[in-house]
């Protein structure tokens, strides 16, 4: 089997590496609302998986203590070596394992973590909306390499310089128009936002989406979307074998 590139090291870079972890401690407050909110779409999706490869989790900042510990074995993506430390130490991370596999890197990378752990549930946290698609969009990726598999992602959306008029988090049903979610957020009928290329991204089958407020720094608001696919049919067996993706 073909070798997936290796993540990188990701020591120093704005979304991972120690300028995301100061950012991270100085916002705590700020972000807190988010986390929370985070937290309840977590606590209400149920991928009825055993396993769980976690792709860009950071060092867990959004993910509520005793999250890792509602699954038997928990893979994480994690190229920041700081992250990875941090999370090593949390207290339900005792079934937490590491992979050198950089999954979103290649086309066919998402097509190798699904061949590779056939049994395991996916979350993406944060991550899509701040990388670009190896080919064509993440929505189709998914799509196309992911369908058997029970995933979840929160990610980037929009984001803006435009404090909101509004704040509470928005559910909707799939196929709601840009347009009408920023308005529940946003009175302005002309906002200036940069598109995370991300928007409704497990598509017409997906459920649960949902909308809230990041706000990342002072004067810099990210919209971010919650979605999750469940694959048709009942859920795989757990399987014996380690995972592996190389
Ligand atoms: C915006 S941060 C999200 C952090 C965290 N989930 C949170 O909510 O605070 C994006 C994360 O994706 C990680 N990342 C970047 N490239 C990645 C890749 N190719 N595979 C997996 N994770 C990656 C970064 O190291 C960083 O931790």
């Amino acid at each position: 089997m073909e070798t997936l590139p290796r993540l990188p090291r990701l020591w120093l870079s704005t979304s991972g590496g120690l300028v995301y972890h100061l950012r991270a401690w100085r916002a705590r407050r700020q972000w807190a609302a988010f986390h929370a909110q985070v937290a309840a779409w977590l606590a209400a999706w149920a991928p009825e998986r055993g396993r769980l490869v976690l792709v860009g989790p950071s060092a867990g900042y959004a993910l509520p203590l005793g999250f890792l510990a509602r699954f038997d074995d928990v893979l994480a993506l994690e190229p920041d070596p700081w992250a990875r430390r941090a999370l090593r130490r949390r207290p339900d991370g005792a079934r937490l394992r590491f992979s050198e596999a950089n999954v979103l890197a290649t086309p066919e990378g998402l097509a190798r973590l699904a061949a590779s752990a056939p049994d395991a549930a996916v979350l993406f946290c944060n991550v899509l909306g701040q990388l670009d698609a190896p080919e064509g969009d993440w929505a189709g990726l998914l799509a196309r390499h992911l369908a058997a598999l029970p995933w979840a992602s929160y990610h980037d959306a929009i984001s803006t310089r435009l404090a909101p008029t509004r704040i509470q988090t928005l559910s909707a049903g799939s196929g709601r128009p840009m347009e009408k979610v920023l308005a529940h957020f946003w009175d302005q009928h002309l906002i200036e936002v940069v598109d995370h290329a991300t928007w409704q991204l497990a598509g017409p089958q997906g459920t649960d989406y949902a909308y809230a407020l990041w706000p990342l720094r002072p004067g810099q608001w990210h919209l971010v979307e919650w979605c999750s696919h469940r694959p048709p049919g009942p859920p795989a067996a757990p399987a014996k074998p380690a995972y592996s993706p190389r």
